[in-house]
């Protein structure tokens, strides 16, 4: 069978490799050049919604400004992280994101970093949750891809589109796994824990906690539970201890067998 063939181009002036279908992200980040991403995970689908993982491609005399977390390269290109061209576009994706989410700490950071200065673009705040969403998608995309269950996605359309349950009702597949929180770059989203249910704050759901069968302290929902114990076949003695009694049966798993390894060879 023949070898699906390499690409070989430069990033940043050093020699790049890409498998057919990989993407410049990909290939940076084996070359441990950063580019900065606020809608990537390597676990999801690329989405390219941010714009600020930028670069610019040179092809032949041409070169374009692309997001590289979706551009896939071709022999001979030539790719730039840091030129002009990209840190002048990025700054304006800052002050574009600045505009719709000003107190967003990472964004500022960034924004100070890429030298953004005054406000150019009319601050569009709606005063509740979603001036701090960037839309980048992720706590969809985790939801649908990682968790299968889409419990939460897009409403609206333009300045209009947010996030939110479906017709912005009870989250009825939502079963608190928290991913969402985990992966939001900004965050937006919130669970809180009361002694007997999660609360996913901004998704709006209430799911009833399970209790860690060693030490009775909670620590997943039940419904985490279920969905873990149907997938994964794990035995649900296990599924049921949180991760430090897990951690400390496994240890004192460890040091009996230990234990009894010593005394047999010094038998
Ligand atoms: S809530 Fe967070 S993860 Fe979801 S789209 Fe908004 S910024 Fe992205
Ligand atoms: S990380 Fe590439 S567009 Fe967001």
């Amino acid at each position: 069978m023949e070898e699906p063939k390499t690409i070989c181009f430069t990033i940043d002036g050093q020699e790049a490799v890409a498998a057919p279908g990989e993407t410049v992200l990909d290939a940076a980040k084996r070359l441990a050049i950063d580019i900065p991403t606020l809608c990537h995970h390597p676990g999801l689908e690329p989405y390219g919604a941010c714009r600020l993982c930028v670069v610019e491609a040179f092809r032949e005399e041409h070169s374009t400004i692309v997001p590289s977390c979706i551009h896939t390269p071709e022999d001979g290109d030539r790719i730039e992280t840091d030129s002009e061209r990209v840190r002048r576009t990025r700054k304006v994706v800052l002050e574009l994101l600045l505009a719709r989410c000003p107190d967003v700490e990472v964004l500022q950071r960034l924004g100070d970093e890429y030298g953004v200065e005054a406000e150019r673009f009319p601050v569009s705040t709606t005063g509740d949750w979603q001036d701090k969403c960037i839309l980048c998608g992720l706590c969809v995309r985790v939801c649908s891809q990682g968790v299968r269950r889409n419990a939460i996605g897009y409403a609206g359309r333009g300045g209009e589109r947010c996030v939110t349950s479906p017709f912005a009702g009870r989250a009825e597949a939502c079963i608190a796994c928290g991913a969402c929180v985990f992966v939001c770059p900004t965050g937006a989203l919130h669970v809180e824990d009361t002694d007997t249910e999660r609360v996913m704050v901004e998704i709006g759901a209430r799911l009833p906690l399970l209790a860690c069968r060693a030490c009775g302290r909670t620590f997943t929902t039940q419904a985490s539970f279920q969905l873990m114990h149907q997938r994964q076949l794990i035995p649900e003695t296990t599924l049921c201890t949180c991760p430090d009694c897990r951690r400390a049966e496994t240890r004192s798993l460890a040091e009996k067998v230990l234990t009894g390894q010593r005394t047999a060879t010094s038998r």
